[in-house]
């Protein structure tokens, strides 16, 4: 097992432990409860598979779960009032702990539950995906999904620890492990030219579900997310850095219908809209862009848009954005391979020219 550490001030600092067998290792988990109360949030595909394992190791606390439908469409403030339905039937106090046992979509709902029941609660994040082990399970953005914008309604809200068990990965079907890469991907581009390097020389590995491979990609992805977030945790700056390709992936995701395309599916896509937007202010050659373009593709993921979206679209869904200020667009892009801008008004000549050729 490795164990990284997520630096926060105010004693909030975190541990994140990576491996195999984890899920097993009942003081793993129990060093971090610190009530008789815990209630496990997980969706009717991930408790058939792990709820019962999780349980085992639990038997000496008062147990509640909420199996929420499987799917980013549920990702709402209906749905996570589920969660808040069974804590006040259950009479939990505010010394509870929460558990959130799945991918992103359960680990930011979780965590969301979890800070806002009786204005906030401890919380575990147990990821289930490789997207969440790299990504969503550390740095405490926890939320939910409007109509109108991809987790517009949200708290920042850090967990107790991160149990990353590779184990679980075993059941994850191919599709989700490719949406997984986008994010691991994403660290290489934007800060760590050596890892990209060594994703591009291992990528049939990783998608061979090579072990060894996958663990060095998971504890590698967790150490550069764990730095930018300690330096970070707000993002007034750095942190925004993580949102390569998110803005125009996240309007993929809201213009298409939420659950169509994969989170990492959508970053993919909007990774090569940075990508191209960043040539054209010169920061990036040919060269640069089309090996972007390979590394999604030998992750097999998606690098073209959905046909059935037009350029007004994308302005309109990416006026709703949380890094933008005052209203204007602003959009994460590459200084260099290996190097991310910070967050850099758009130039709508060149957003529009992008867009006439990218998006058709
Ligand atoms: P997801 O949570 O929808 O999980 C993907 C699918 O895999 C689901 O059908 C799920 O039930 C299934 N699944 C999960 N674990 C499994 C397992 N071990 N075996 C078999 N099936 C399993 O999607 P995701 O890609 O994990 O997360 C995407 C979400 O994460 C998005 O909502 C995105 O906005 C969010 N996100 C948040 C952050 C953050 O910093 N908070 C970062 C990146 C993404
Ligand atoms: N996934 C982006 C962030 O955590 O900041």
């Amino acid at each position: 097992m490795n164990v990284l550490q997520v630096e926060l001030d105010n004693n909030r600092s975190y541990p994140i432990y990576i491996g195999s067998g984890l899920l097993s290792q009942a003081e793993l988990l129990t060093q971090h409860i610190r009530s008789k109360q815990v209630v496990i949030v997980s969706n009717e595909t991930i408790a058939p598979l792990y709820l019962a394992q999780l349980e085992t190791v639990l038997t000496d606390y008062q147990l509640a779960s909420v199996i929420l439908p499987d799917g980013e469409q549920y990702k709402t403030l209906q749905y996570l009032e589920k969660i808040f339905d069974e804590l006040l039937a259950k009479k939990f106090s505010r010394n509870a702990t929460l558990i959130a046992l799945g991918g992103g979509v359960i680990g930011d709902m979780g965590g969301f539950a979890a800070a806002c029941y009786q204005r906030g609660i401890a919380f575990i994040q147990i990821p289930t995906t490789l997207l969440a082990q790299v990504d969503s399970s550390v740095g405490g953005k926890t939320g939910v999904n409007h109509p109108l914008g991809k987790n517009m309604i949200g708290a920042f809200y850090q967990p107790q620890c991160v149990i990353a068990d590779a184990d679980v990965l075993d059941t994850l079907d191919d599709r989700q492990l490719s949406a997984g890469l986008a994010e691991v991907i994403k660290y290489g581009l934007i800060r760590d030219l050596a890892f990209l390097e060594w994703l591009e020389a291992n990528m049939p590995s990783l998608i061979a579900r090579d072990k060894v491979a996958l663990a060095y990609a998971i504890e590698r992805s967790c150490a550069n997310k764990a730095e930018v977030v300690g330096e970070d945790e707000f993002e007034s700056g750095v942190r925004a850095t993580l949102n390569l390709g998110h803005t125009f992936g996240h309007a993929i995701e809201t213009g298409s219908g939420y659950g169509h395309y994969l989170h990492g599916e959508a970053v993919a896509i909007g990774t090569c809209f940075a990508a191209d937007l960043s040539r054209r202010l010169g920061w990036l050659n040919d060269i640069d862009v089309a090996r972007i373009q390979a590394i999604f593709k030998a992750a097999n993921l998606p690098i073209t848009p959905p046909a059935e979206m037009a350029t007004e679209q994308y302005v309109d869904l990416m006026a709703v954005d949380k890094k933008n200020v005052d209203g204007k667009i602003r959009v994460i892009l590459l200084e260099a391979v290996g190097k991310a801008s910070l967050p850099v008004n758009v130039d709508l000549v060149q957003l529009q020219a992008t867009l006439n050729d990218y998006a058709g």
